[in-house]
């Protein structure tokens, strides 16, 4: 495949650039909002267990194989221009990059629910940072001033902005509009600069925060909640769900990785970096789950708290703290750091593949890609006011309850990126010849084996029996 529309490359400046994006991507609404609910939602320790288990032996394997497939493919190609390289190359089918197309199509939807999220996110940055300003006595007529709530005032302040559609499409346009703003800067000047200003600022709040819930938190019983299993809760659902949160996590199956893998410049090893990515980003979620529990947990509140656990319960949980409105405020900030690397990621993978494929500029691209899937959010944002008796997946008993944001989600993360993830391991592990690989992933004889064997055996199996009893728990009586 030609070298792109307008035939310039576009690559990392260094590895250090590549692997701080990569985690940028990574790291996200998935670590803080949706880990820690699924996690309380699942009964703890089990589902923890179990997810470990998919990064490590699902996870990682795969993260360096969408990577190597990326690089593979020669400069600056997509995730549907790579597979269709690599498979070329290898004297195969272009239809392979069938894969690429879904992963692509999954990044363009996951941005669009993704974006209305985060602009809740934003909305708590407004909530929390008036309530900041307000301890201190400025701003004190707008502020909402948590302080001087009762609890379920504080909890209220969720379904007042979920009944209002204008808040809700106000702050997800903001949002949307900050990433294309960035996206539409480039590889270097946009998504390397987004990542290297706001991963340390990220990791630093992190990290406070949570040495601050360990010192007036519950931390013993939230470190018992996340790693004591009880098995009995390990159901086929709970194991798909964890499946699709690690794909969720870690980028897979939703063209970053590949897109990314494209820019890395030759020299670079993989490996390594495909292991630094899977670890931090656990280590993230792990950490985000040991910020956020021993507040739950100590202000008595619910770990099963469900999508409204950051955005209700610990509100809550910061009203009764000392120090709570900075601690709230910088809690927010953080999240939208988080989410705002990895929009700009789901944003990336759609327009790059755009750009090649109608031949377009950069920035009309980017900004054409954001404006569609701004509307798709737009639909979402409706969904829990005036169209939230709208049932997309009606048809399909799982899913059959599920709001247009839900449906979306799932319909992305419990089946769009295992089945491009499966597809992608058969081909990796099958088809693509075997002696690009190896230059590739730059693996030892023996780790080479052991990835291969993880790719070609294991995950096609785990992910097909995990999607086939996740998604028709009736199979099983
Ligand atoms: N990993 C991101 C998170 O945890 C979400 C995500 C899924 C993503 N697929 C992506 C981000 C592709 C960037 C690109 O929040």
């Amino acid at each position: 495949m030609a070298a792109g529309a307008q035939g310039i490359s576009e690559h990392w400046s260094s590895r250090t650039a590549f692997v701080l994006a990569a985690i940028g991507a990574a790291v996200g609404l998935g670590n803080i909002w949706r880990f820690p609910t699924l996690a309380g939602e699942s009964g703890g320790g089990a589902f923890v267990l179990f997810y470990v288990l998919c990064v490590v032996l699902i996870g990682m394997p795969m993260i360096l194989t969408e990577i190597m497939l990326g690089r593979a493919s020669g400069d600056n190609a997509d995730a549907v221009g790579s597979v269709a390289e690599v498979a070329e190359t290898s004297g195969r089918s272009r239809h392979w990059a069938l894969f690429g197309g879904i992963e692509v199509l999954a990044a363009f939807l996951i941005l669009s629910f993704y974006s209305v999220v985060a602009g809740w996110v934003l909305y708590y940055v407004w909530l929390s940072g008036a309530d900041f300003l307000g301890a201190f006595g400025a701003f004190q007529p707008f502020a909402p001033a948590f302080d001087h709530m009762s609890q379920r005032q504080v909890t209220g302040m969720m379904g007042g902005l979920f009944a209002s559609p204008g808040q809700l499409i106000l702050q997800h346009a903001i949002f949307m509009g900050i990433t294309l703003g960035i996206v539409a800067l480039g590889v270097t000047a946009g998504l390397e600069r987004a990542a290297r200003t706001l991963m340390p600022a990220f990791f630093l709040l992190l990290v406070l925060i949570t040495i601050y819930g360990a010192f007036t938190g519950d931390f013993g019983r939230a470190a018992a909640f996340l790693f004591t299993p009880d098995f009995s809760k390990l159901s086929p659902n709970v194991m798909n769900e964890a499946l699709g949160q690690a794909f969720f996590s870690l980028s897979l199956g939703s063209a970053a990785l590949i897109t990314y893998g494209s820019y890395v410049p030759k020299g670079v090893r993989l490996a390594p970096t495909a292991g630094m990515i899977a670890a931090a980003d656990t280590g993230v979620a792990i950490l985000a789950g040991l910020m956020i529990f021993p507040i739950v947990f100590s202000a008595g509140l619910d770990p099963a708290g469900g999508p409204g656990l950051v955005f209700q319960t610990l509100p809550v949980a910061f009203q009764q703290m000392p120090a709570g409105a900075l601690i709230g405020f910088a809690f927010f900030i953080l999240i939208f750091f988080a989410a705002l690397t990895s929009s700009i990621s789901l944003l990336e993978g759609p327009t790059a593949w755009a750009m090649r494929r109608f031949g377009l500029g950069r920035r009309l691209t980017a900004a054409l890609v954001a404006g569609a899937a701004f509307l798709i959010g737009v639909g979402c944002a409706l969904g829990y006011n005036l169209w939230s008796d709208v049932r997309l997946l009606a048809f399909w008993p799982t899913f059959a309850d599920n709001d247009i944001l839900d449906s979306i989600d799932d319909l992305t993360g419990k089946v769009m990126l295992p089945v491009a993830g499966l597809g992608l391991a058969v081909f990796t592990g099958w088809r693509a010849d075997r002696r690009l690989v190896e230059v590739e992933t730059g693996l030892s004889a023996g780790m080479f084996l052991v990835w291969r064997g993880l790719v070609a055996w294991l995950a096609p199996a785990a992910i097909f029996l995990i999607l086939l009893f996740g998604l028709f728990p009736g199979l099983l009586g």
